[in-house]
């Protein structure tokens, strides 16, 4: 790994053994982008990558020279009314009204390591040795704004992640009024976007579009990152599949509003910009102030997309994801949820988990529902008090007697929200987020609280700290129930009211991180109505999330194929709950609920005290079977074989390091009758090692297993009948465990 810098051609090369990013600094002293990909040799100049050819009909900088057009040269950091006529990485309105700025390279610093963010979560490193980083200044002399360019490359990922921080050093103002954290031009459009979409309940389905003319976007503009799109695009080639070809995937470190657009120019240039959405923003600076982007991380991957996908597991696994949980095997929960909704009292409580503890189950956790007045979803957010009614021994004596059952306990709070039907709301209804004079929208019945403020920050901290000093909580479940609307603080000026979205979720996180260094052995999982905000901003503070409130296991192949496609599996909170299913009322087999569960951050969401003796047995050799396993599941390499978008089977496996134990997933959602013959190839086995593969009672050689495939057949259904043996019929599942027997 290494940044150079070649004087002679002002040109910058970043490189480790995978990859290499080259730009240069142009003839009018901006920065111009010369190529992103697999590594290529070093040496002095690039520049003929610039093509400065002169074409017709452009504005070009230089008087006497037509080569030269900022319309044509792909550029490192653009922006707008000079000459390039597409969407720029950022605007700056100034005191005379102009946004015409002309930053110019002023210097440059190369270090090792990789400098941390203010309140701003971010991939780190442990060791210096694991990146280096290049800041570049840039300089604008008429607005006085300084800008840095921070680039780090990783040694051991073929990532690069960026971003920017704005400097006002003079007296003059300005308003930052667009400011993404990364803008890449690609030389040609012969890409297809691949981006996470879905709505509540069907968070994270891919779709593929093939790039045309014009602007492809994601977004949010709801105050979270959201269910309907996810802060992250891929760029693959027509030809890469899941397991070969080239794909760059861009993913932002944050969980507010966000914008990741892929724009392709007439001359087939491909500029992707991913950053802070620019729509109600806007951030003045006054001299001595600075405005820090969020970080964005691209990732190349010239081995698919399974390939891309292993790179941000591995990165957001180790070198996001931090504390005590960060490397540990989660614990296997029992959440009341979709037990009890509101209508508990401790007694019921102490019923499931009695139940949970005699199954293996390792944690309990109280959901919503346990303070204020709180009987449905009208009041008492705000409030974070126990509901005496219902635990007369409160939050604390609850959680002793689960501890007494040898359980760990954990707890739901949602702290941004709050009910107006509340305490919390008659003392200060000013910490609400709303527009004077304009309706105030509801979301479930709540309010946004106005995050952006210190005061309202800390006064819910201090009503969560006594809250969780005062029992034994081991994890805890942090909730946000709806979209933002009527955006505004009454505590700050008009100038400011562009600032506060951001703000706000400055003001999560620095929630999480007060919560997270006073009480650093909470494992956190955060959750959106299900995952609308599922992103890798959250996972800095929450090494898990919940997933998806859609827990029926046919629906969930989908969301969680399409989730891995960035996220680990550690970080996928499934669980298996009550059938007809809550979401659909579909019925399926718990054997097919626990097979898909249990790709992830395993747990049970139902009422077990109701199930018959042979579920329960089930149910413990789930347990059994999770803990033997979970390493593996959740720390293994993952690998999508068959994806549930294209057709009636799914398929994922994982496989442990030394390539020894993999699980293969297999799921068939309607049966077919006669069927024809089928296989599946595997990816990731050792070549030479035979592996014994249960269901099959075969040993078989790597090599057959992923050229051949694995035979994967059902007996004809219309055969069968007689002898039905719950392996035909609709919503089947099946785990193959490969156990390599001998390695010649
Ligand atoms: C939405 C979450 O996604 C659910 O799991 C549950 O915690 C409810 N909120 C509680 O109100």
């Amino acid at each position: 790994m290494a940044i150079i810098y070649h004087e002679k051609s002002q040109t910058f090369h970043l490189f480790n053994a995978e990859i290499s990013y080259v730009f240069t600094i142009l003839q009018n002293h901006q920065l111009g982008q010369l190529y992103f990909g697999k590594r290529i040799h070093d040496r002095e100049d690039f520049a003929y990558l610039l093509e400065l050819k002169a074409r017709p009909m452009s504005a070009c900088a230089f008087e006497g020279d037509r080569n030269f057009s900022l319309e044509h040269i792909k550029q490192e950091y653009p922006s707008y009314g000079t000459g390039d006529m597409r969407y720029p990485a950022f605007t700056i309105l100034q005191e005379n009204g102009s946004r015409i700025s002309d930053f110019v390279y002023s210097g440059h610093t190369i270090k090792n390591g990789k400098p941390a963010l203010d309140w701003l979560p971010a991939t780190y490193v442990e060791q210096e040795n694991e990146a280096e980083t290049l800041e570049v200044y840039l300089q604008d002399s008429v607005s006085g704004t300084k800008l840095i360019l921070r680039y780090t490359i990783f040694k051991d990922f073929p990532v690069i992640t960026r971003n920017v921080r704005f400097e006002q050093n003079v007296d003059t103002k300005v308003c930052l009024e667009r400011a993404m954290s990364l803008s890449l031009d690609l030389p040609d459009m012969n890409y297809e976007m691949i981006e996470l979409t879905g709505a509540w309940s069907r968070e994270r389905y891919v779709e593929t579009r093939k790039l045309a003319h014009g602007i492809q976007a994601v977004y949010s503009m709801r105050g979270c990152s959201s269910a309907n799109y996810n802060p992250f695009i891929a760029l693959k080639r027509p030809e890469t599949t899941e397991n070969s070809g080239e794909v760059i995937g861009f993913s932002l470190i944050y969980s507010g509003n966000f914008l990741a657009q892929a724009e392709v120019d007439t001359y087939n240039i491909t500029r992707v910009t991913i950053g802070i959405h620019p729509e109600n923003f806007s951030w003045q600076l006054e001299k001595g102030d600075s405005f820090e982007t969020p970080e964005a991380v691209m990732v190349y991957s010239k081995d698919g997309l399974n390939g891309m996908s292993h790179i941000f597991h591995r990165l957001y696994q180790s070198r996001l994801a931090r504390g005590k949980w960060r490397d540990l095997e989660r614990p296997i929960l029992i959440n009341n949820w979709e037990a009890t909704y509101f209508d508990f009292n401790e007694s019921k409580i102490l019923e499931i988990a009695e139940c949970a503890k005699q199954l293996g189950i390792e944690l309990f956790v109280l959901d919503d529902g346990w303070f204020g007045k709180r009987n449905d979803d009208t009041s008492s957010l705000g409030d974070w008090y126990v509901n005496l009614e219902k635990l007369p021994n409160g939050v604390s004596g609850l959680a002793k007697q689960i501890e007494k059952l040898g359980m760990k306990f954990g707890l739901w709070i949602e702290p941004e929200m709050i009910n107006k039907e509340s305490k919390l709301y008659k003392e200060h209804a000013d910490w609400v987020l709303n527009t004077p004079n304009r309706n105030m929208s509801h979301g479930r019945n709540q309010f946004v609280l106005d995050f952006s403020r210190e005061d309202v920050v800390d006064g819910i901290y201090d009503q969560l700290e006594n809250v969780f000093q005062d029992a034994p909580i081991s994890y805890v479940k942090w909730d946000m129930n709806r979209s933002m609307t009527e955006v505004y603080s009454q505590a700050a000026s008009p100038e400011e009211q562009g600032t506060i979205m951001h703000k706000y979720i400055l003001g999560v996180y620095r929630l999480y991180e007060k919560l997270i260094a006073r009480f650093p052995d909470i494992l956190f999982e955060s959750c959106a109505s299900g995952g609308s905000r599922f992103d890798p901003g959250m996972l800095y503070y929450a090494p898990q999330c919940w997933t998806s409130d859609d827990t029926d296991a046919v629906e969930r192949l989908k969301i969680q194929y399409g989730t891995s496609m960035v996220y680990p599996l550690s970080s996928m909170g499934a669980h298996v709950s009550a059938v007809p299913n809550h979401q659909l009322l579909r019925n399926t087999s718990l054997a097919m609920r626990g097979n898909v569960a249990c790709f992830g951050a395993f747990g049970y969401e139902l009422d077990i005290t109701k199930l018959k003796e042979e579920e329960k047995e089930v149910i413990k050799e789930q347990v059994a079977f999770m803990k033997q396993y979970r390493k593996l599941l959740q720390y293994g390499t993952f690998y999508r074989l068959s994806s549930p978008f294209d057709g009636n089977v799914t398929a994922w496996m994982v496989v442990d390091k030394e390539q020894k134990t993999a699980l293969v997933g297999y799921y068939r959602i309607l049966q077919r009758v006669n069927d024809a013959y089928h296989r599946i190839k595997l990816q990731g086995l050792n070549k030479d090692y035979c592996y014994y593969v249960t269901v099959l009672e075969e040993d078989i050689y790597g090599d057959e297993l992923m050229n051949i495939g694995l035979v994967v057949s059902d007996a004809s259904s219309g055969e069968n009948h007689e002898k039905y043996d719950g392996t035909n019929g609709d919503f089947q599942s099946r785990i193959y465990k490969l156990t390599a027997v001998c390695d010649e």
